[in-house]
């Protein structure tokens, strides 16, 4: 799938908006997305405010695409909806649903950067505070987005020596 290889993270955005209904075919693509016996626990913040990008960037320094983001949503899980709650699947059920979001801001055009939150402690209580979260809602991370200032070449990182057959350290292409 060319997708998954032209997705590169962008962290500078051009001044064109992003629609609520790119925003929306974008958590669409989030909400497909496998997870743990099907919990889909997963709960999107659509983050609008400017006032929530400026004050994230003041506890994140290596957030700067949220200084010319167009839009972000905030990936978090509701861990009442959990089908087995407490075992952590969540991380990679919403991991799982950001990779498919970036994908489809990648298939829409538009540029993309995955801005990690958890399991930063200060970032997650900035975002807890600042989006309200109640308890049990646990911040995973920000999908941002915007058009790209520029192009980024797709890349491919296939790495033979970082393959196995059968048993670690035994080549599977010889
Ligand atoms: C869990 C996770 C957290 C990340 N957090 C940040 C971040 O906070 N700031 C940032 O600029 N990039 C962040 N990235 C993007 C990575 O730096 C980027 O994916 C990596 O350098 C590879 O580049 P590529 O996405 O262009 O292929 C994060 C990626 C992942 C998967």
């Amino acid at each position: 799938m060319e997708t998954i290889f032209k997705r590169r993270s962008v962290r500078k955005y051009t001044e064109t908006p992003v629609t609520d209904v790119q925003v929306k075919q974008i958590i669409r693509a989030g909400m497909a997305a496998p997870s743990a016996k099907n919990s889909q626990e997963w709960v999107f913040i659509v983050l609008r405010d400017p006032e929530i990008y400026k004050t994230f960037f003041e506890v994140h320094v290596n957030a700067f695409a949220m200084k010319t983001a167009q839009a972000a949503v905030l990936v978090c899980a509701d861990l009442s909806k959990e089908q087995d709650p407490g075992q952590g699947w969540w991380i990679q059920d919403c991991s799982a649903a950001m990779e498919n979001m970036l994908l489809e801001a990648t298939d829409l055009g538009l540029g993309s950067l995955w801005l990690g939150v958890h399991p930063k402690s200060d970032r997650i209580a900035c975002l807890k505070e600042v989006c309200k979260l109640p308890e049990g809602i646990e911040p995973l991370g920000i999908v941002a987005l915007g058009e790209p200032t520029k192009d980024r070449p797709a890349i491919d990182r296939y790495l033979e020596d970082q393959v196995f057959l059968d048993t670690y350290g035994n080549p599977w292409e010889k």
